[in-house]
C-alpha cells in the first residue's frame, strides 16, 4: 500500500502537538532553528489553557524587590514543590525566565509599567518576593497573542482542528503522528523526525474544573502508549479560588492576582481563617495550603451559602481594581451579578493543573524515546508536588524554548527519510473506526460524567485508601462501559465520537492518579491523605513512576530523586530546615483526620 494513495500525508523535521505557550513556544525555537515544522492543534490556535494563567508569569527580574534573585526563585520552587522536585529542572527554569520575560517583551508583550517604566511585578504565592510580571489579569492571553504573532510570521505550518491519536515510530525512534480533522473525521499521516508533545493538562476528568474541553490527557497517554514513563501522577493542583455560583460557571477560575492585590479570604463567621492554617503568609500561602483551608472551613460548617469562602478585594478601591482585575470584574458581573469593588466574591478550591505528567530529561526535555520531547503541563519534574502560580508561564518558555531548540538539532542529526511501518498506520485507523461498530450502548458522556464524578468524590484534594480503592474498582468498571458506548452519526464533525476516543485517554491517566496517590503513603503538597497526614522526611526524594507493561498492563513504581550537586544543595540548606519543620506543622494543623 502506498499511504500516499490512501491519506493526506505531511512531511516535516519537528512536529509539535499542542498550540498553547509551550507548543509556540518549542515552534518558534525550532523554526528559528532551521527546522521545517508543523503545529498541530486540537482545538483552534491561540484557544488553549495558558490563558488560565491569567496572574502573571514568574521571573527574578527584581524590578519591584531588588534582593531578588534566581537562587530564591529557584529555592521557593523547591519549598513550594515540597523537595520532589526535579532540581535541574528548578535551576534552569529559574536562571532562564527573566531571559524568556525580556525576549517576550521584544516580540511586543505589553507587560504592565512601573513609575520608571520597568515591567512591575506583583505578589502570589509561595514566592518571596514580588515576582510576577503581568498583564491586569489577562497575562496568559497577552503571552499566547504574542508568542502566536510571532510563530505565524516565521512560517510555521499550523493545523488547527486536528486531532492526534496515535504516535508513529520506525523501531524504537518516533517518526511521526496519526490522527484525524475533527471537521470532516479524514484520517491525516504527519511525518516527523522529532515530535514535541505540548498538550497542556487532564483537568476534565474531575467535575469541578478550570480546564476546557481540550485537556483529556492527550499527550500524556499518547507518550505513555509510546513507551515513555509518566512520573508523579498522584499530584493533582486544586486552585483555591475558582467561581463556585451560579451553577453554570462552577470551576471557572478567580485568579490569585486577587490575593496578589490584596484580596482577603473570610468564612461565615468573618474570621480570616488562614491565620489557623498559615499565619506568617496567610492568603498569600500556597495554593495546596489554602486550598484545604477553604475545603476543611466548609467541612466544619463555616462555609459561605455555596461552599466556599469569601474573598474581599473591595477595600483597594474600585478604580484601582477595575485596572488591575479588569477581567475578574467583568467576569462577576456578567457571570454572578456580583460588583466585586462593593462586594466579596464567593470561591472555592477548582482542579486547576497537573504536576504529574511526562517524564523528560531537565535539559532536553527529551523523553526515554528517542525523538519525543514533551514541555509545558504535559511534562513533569519542575514543580514537585505542587506548582507556585505564575511558574507555570516561566515554565512553557524556558522548557518549550528547551524542547524546540533540541528537537530541532535531534531532526538535524537524524536528517534522513522517516520510514513509518504501515501497518502501525491501518492499526490506527481501526481503532478510531472501531468506535463505530457498537450498535447499541450508552452514550459516551454519561460515562464521563461518571468519571468525573468518581475522581471528584475519590481522588480529590483530601485522600484516603479506601477511596482510592474505590476509584481503581469504579475505573475499570467505567473502562469496560467506555468500550461499549454507542456513537450515533457518521465521522463528519462528531463530538461524541471525539469523547469517546478522549475517554480513554482520561480513564488511563485517572488510573495512573489513583495508584500512585495509593503507593504515596504520606501527605505531601497537593497530595493530601488523611490516613498518612504527615510527611515522611525520610522519604523526601522519591518520585512515582508508571509505564505501559509489554502486555499492556500499567506497571506503577518509584524511584529515587536524583541527587543534587553540593553547590545547589547549598543554596537549599540555608533555609530547609526552618522551613520543613514550618510546613510539617501547617499540614497537620491544616489536616483533619
Ligand atoms: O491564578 C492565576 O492567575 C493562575 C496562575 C497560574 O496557574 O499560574
Amino acid at each position: 500500500m502506498n499511504i500516499q494513495d490512501r491519506f493526506e500525508v505531511h512531511e516535516h523535521d519537528v512536529l509539535v502537538i499542542g498550540a498553547g505557550g509551550a507548543g509556540l513556544r518549542a515552534a518558534i525555537e525550532a523554526s528559528s532553528q532551521g527546522a521545517k515544522v508543523a503545529l498541530i492543534c486540537k482545538s483552534l490556535l491561540g484557544k488553549a489553557h495558558t490563558v488560565m494563567a491569567e496572574g502573571g508569569v514568574a521571573a527574578a527580574l527584581a524590578n519591584v524587590d531588588k534582593d531578588d534573585d534566581w537562587k530564591t526563585h529557584f529555592k521557593d520552587t523547591m519549598f513550594g514543590g515540597k523537595y520532589v522536585n526535579n532540581y535541574r529542572m528548578a535551576e534552569l527554569h529559574a536562571k532562564e525566565a527573566p531571559e524568556r520575560v525580556l525576549e517576550l517583551e521584544k516580540w511586543g508583550a505589553v507587560f504592565d509599567r512601573t513609575k520608571e517604566g520597568k515591567i512591575i511585578q506583583r505578589a502570589f504565592g509561595g514566592h518571596k518576593y514580588k515576582r510576577l510580571s503581568h498583564v491586569g489579569d489577562r497575562t496568559g492571553l497577552e503571552m499566547i497573542r504574542t508568542l502566536q504573532d510571532k510563530g505565524v510570521h516565521m512560517g510555521i505550518d499550523v493545523f488547527m482542528e486536528c486531532t492526534i491519536t496515535k504516535l508513529l515510530k520506525d523501531g524504537d525512534k518516533i517518526a511521526g503522528a496519526f490522527g484525524y480533522w475533527r471537521e470532516n473525521g479524514k484520517f491525516v499521516v504527519f511525518k516527523g523526525k522529532a515530535v514535541v508533545l505540548a498538550t497542556g493538562g487532564i483537568g476534565k476528568m474531575y467535575k469541578v474544573t478550570s480546564n476546557s474541553w481540550e485537556y483529556t490527557a492527550d499527550g500524556q497517554i499518547l507518550a505513555y502508549h509510546a513507551g515513555a514513563e509518566l512520573l508523579d501522577t498522584e499530584f493533582v493542583q486544586f486552585h483555591p479560588t475558582g467561581m463556585v455560583w451560579p451553577p453554570g460557571v462552577i470551576g471557572i477560575l478567580v485568579t490569585e492576582a486577587v490575593r496578589g492585590e490584596g484580596g482577603l479570604l473570610t468564612n461565615n463567621k468573618g474570621e480570616r481563617f488562614m491565620e489557623k492554617y498559615d499565619p506568617e503568609r496567610m492568603e498569600l500561602s500556597t495554593r495546596d495550603v489554602v486550598a484545604r483551608a477553604i475545603y476543611t472551613e466548609n467541612k466544619e460548617g463555616r462555609g459561605t451559602p455555596h461552599g466556599g469562602a469569601f474573598l474581599d478585594i473591595s477595600h483597594r478601591g474600585a478604580d484601582y481594581v477595575k485596572k488591575k482585575l479588569p477581567s475578574m470584574y467583568h467576569q462577576f458581573k456578567e457571570l454572578a451579578d456580583v460588583d466585586i469593588t462593593k462586594e466579596p466574591m464567593e470561591v472555592g478550591p477548582t482542579g486547576h493543573y497537573t504536576m504529574g505528567g511526562v517524564r523528560v530529561n531537565a535539559d532536553t526535555a527529551m523523553t526515554c524515546v528517542p525523538g519525543l520531547y514533551a514541555a509545558g503541563e504535559v511534562a513533569a519534574g519542575l514543580h514537585g508536588a505542587n506548582r507556585l502560580g505564575g511558574n507555570s508561564l516561566s515554565d512553557l518558555l524556558v522548557f518549550g524554548r528547551r524542547a524546540g531548540l533540541y528537537a530541532s538539532e535531534y531532526a538535524k542529526k537524524n536528517s534522513g527519510s522517516v520510514n513509518i511501518n504501515e501497518n502501525d498506520i491501518l492499526t490506527a485507523e481501526k481503532e478510531m473506526i472501531s468506535y463505530f461498530e457498537n450498535a447499541s450502548g450508552e452514550n459516551p458522556y454519561s460515562v464521563h460524567i461518571d468519571l468525573q464524578e468518581l475522581m471528584q468524590n475519590n481522588v480529590g484534594i483530601f485522600r484516603i485508601e479506601e477511596d482510592l480503592l474505590k476509584a481503581i474498582d469504579g475505573l475499570q468498571k467505567l473502562t469496560t462501559r467506555a468500550k461499549k458506548v454507542k456513537i450515533e452519526g457518521s465521522r463528519m464533525y462528531n463530538p461524541g465520537w471525539h469523547m469517546a476516543y478522549d475517554l480513554g485517554n482520561m480513564m488511563i491517566y485517572a488510573e495512573a492518579i489513583a495508584r500512585c496517590a495509593l503507593q504515596r503513603k504520606e501527605s505531601r503538597g497537593a497530595h493530601t491523605r488523611l490516613d498518612f497526614p504527615n510527611p515522611k522526611l525520610e522519604d523526601a526524594k522519591w518520585n512515582s513512576i508508571v509505564k505501559k507493561g509489554g502486555n499492556g498492563e500499567m506497571i506503577v513504581d518509584r524511584v529515587k530523586s536524583i541527587d543534587m550537586p553540593s553547590d545547589m544543595k547549598k543554596i537549599l540548606e540555608e533555609t530547609e530546615k526552618e522551613k520543613m519543620s514550618k510546613y510539617t506543622n501547617a499540614l497537620s494543623g491544616g489536616v483533619t483526620v
